[in-house]
């Protein structure tokens, strides 16, 4: 019997001014800047350089050019399936203990003498300020390689009864075929622990990151190379959408998807998925992270202060691209003014600028078509005769793509903003009146098809239990007199249902369950 190293959560940087943190992150930054990279596939053993060059360029500073991701086709992918099914057997026969050391140690190079290159590529490649970057890719990334090997070893440890005669056991095999991972922009740790989770379990994997996502996906796959991880278990392509799609879902060995994106891309691949159940040997796993139009909902016993901050933060940090961001807001009308008010004075504090420079709080969203689109949703508020913009709603994309924190006010509890996700930095207020309270929760769990988070403020523990219990299937992660963002792993399993995913609980064992199938054996003596 033996001991797992015990998983406990990373402690955060703070990078405050004096610290020699401070001063490493901001040299890493700069050699980041001064030199260009020049970013392969990893398929198998080979390092893959097509020549067909994209450029990688901070959001904040869109002229820079950081280096350049070399982009592949659909042959690339059924390159990478052909290795993810070579590399197979032996890594799904490694034992376990040898599969968890890799993602220890991985997790130990991040900790270590990762953390600064790999917060860096977050910080230029994806416009995320020094303190959010570090929450995200040295922590939250951290914290789920060494938490999945704790529930990887919960899960092994779980056996069924026997009795006289008879040994009855379960074996946690992987699955037959091939994983395919999709990640997002808005998160290294999610890019890092989509492919990750499923190898841990004895898969192997196919990998697509968002292009937006490649700097510092490219640390990740080093990271991951550096700790041991054998060739072929992943395999991370650069192709775009529609040619891993033509290859992934017409693969026989296809054996399950592990998606983070938008609601309408994860229903397009399912139903894909669903079109061409027939050639698969099994059922596919599909597990998927979607949208949200997460809602704080203040009772009049709440505090105008504590409210006012859970807005700014849960709407603002990291340009409100957190699939768990604040976006519509329920006052009563009782601390309505003063919310108003300490939310303005608060945006009006709110540095914006490239992260380089660590006085900004705000950074740059992450692209043209981003941009465009919250442009979009801030000129619906200006037209509206319902509606109008208290803070913020100016935008430039001269030099970065920089959007204002945008405040917006509005009197129908269904105006668009109130509605539709729009994964950027604009909050929706709508004021009720406080004796209908019971009625504006029923407008919070149906004004959305979304189910992700949500925020109780109130200081009436009668209050809290009321909406706990009404809102119980409006958010997979419920606050109380909290913001809606920055779940911990292994504190707050992540992920939510209806529009918003499959709720399979990103760092978590059941999120782990579900890249196994598993076998019983009963046998008698
Ligand atoms: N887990 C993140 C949060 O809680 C979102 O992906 O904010």
């Amino acid at each position: 019997i033996y001991q797992l190293p015990f998983a406990e959560n990373e402690p955060v940087n703070s990078y405050a001014p004096g610290t020699p943190e401070r001063q490493q992150l901001k040299d890493a930054l700069k050699k980041a800047r001064s030199k260009q990279v020049d970013v392969p596939m990893y398929i198998g053993a080979e390092e893959v350089k097509t020549g067909n060059k994209k450029p990688l360029n901070p959001p904040h500073d869109h002229q820079h050019v950081l280096g350049y991701f070399h982009e592949g086709d659909a042959s690339h992918v059924e390159q990478a399936i052909k290795a993810a099914l070579a590399a197979k057997e032996k890594w799904a026969n490694l034992s376990w203990e040898h599969r968890a050391a890799i993602f220890l140690k991985a997790a130990d190079l991040i900790a270590g003498p990762f953390r600064n290159e790999i917060n860096a590529a977050t910080m230029l490649g994806q416009s995320k300020s020094a303190y959010q970057a570090e929450i995200d890719s040295a922590c939250e990334l951290v914290d789920f390689l060494r938490y999945n090997v704790q529930f990887m070893s919960e899960i092994y440890s779980e056996q069924p009864e026997s009795s006289a005669g008879m040994w009855n056991r379960t074996e946690y095999r992987p699955l037959e075929g091939f994983v395919f991972a999709i990640t997002p922009f808005n998160f290294t740790a999610i890019a890092g622990n989509l492919p990750s989770s499923a190898a841990l379990m004895g898969n192997t994997v196919v990998w697509k990151a968002a292009y937006t996502q490649i700097y510092a996906a490219d640390v990740i796959m080093r990271v991951f190379k550096a700790a041991g991880l054998p060739d072929g278990v992943i395999n991370l392509v650069h192709v775009s959408g529609p040619d891993a799609g033509e290859v992934v879902f017409k693969h026989p060995d296809f054996a399950g998807l592990h998606f983070t994106g938008s609601t309408g891309v994860f229903k397009h691949l399912w139903k894909t998925i669903g079109e061409n159940i027939d050639i698969y040997k099994s059922y596919p796993r599909i597990v998927g992270e979607t949208g949200g139009k997460d809602f704080i909902v203040a009772h009049h016993t709440a505090h105008a202060r504590d409210v006012a901050t859970a807005i700014v933060r849960g709407a603002f940090e990291y340009q409100g691209q957190k699939c768990s961001a604040a976006s519509r807001v329920y006052l009563p009308d009782n601390i309505a003014e003063e919310v108003q008010k300490l939310v303005i004075e608060d945006v009006k504090d709110i540095k914006m600028g490239g992260p380089e420079d660590f006085e900004n709080f705000f950074n740059a969203v992450i692209d043209k078509k981003s941009f465009d689109k919250i442009a979009g949703y801030i000129e619906k508020a200006k037209e509206s005769s319902t509606s109008k913009i208290i803070a913020g709603g100016e935008y430039d994309d001269s030099k970065g793509y920089f959007i204002q924190p945008t405040v917006i006010l509005t009197e129908d509890p269904q105006f668009i903003t109130m509605k539709e996700e729009i994964f950027g930095p604009v909050v929706t207020l709508y004021v009720y009146k406080q004796e209908n309270f019971e009625e504006t929760l029923t407008l919070v769990d149906e004004t959305s098809p979304y189910a992700l988070t949500g925020a109780i403020f109130s200081n009436d523990r009668y209050i809290i239990e009321l909406a706990t219990k009404k809102l119980s299937n409006a958010a997979g992660n419920f606050y109380i007199n909290d913001k809606p963002t920055g779940a911990v792993v292994g504190q707050q399993p992540f992920g939510g249902a209806r529009g918003s995913g499959t709720n399979d609980k990103a760092g978590s064992k059941l999120n782990l369950l579900r890249w196994v199938s598993a076998r019983t054996i009963k046998e008698t003596f």
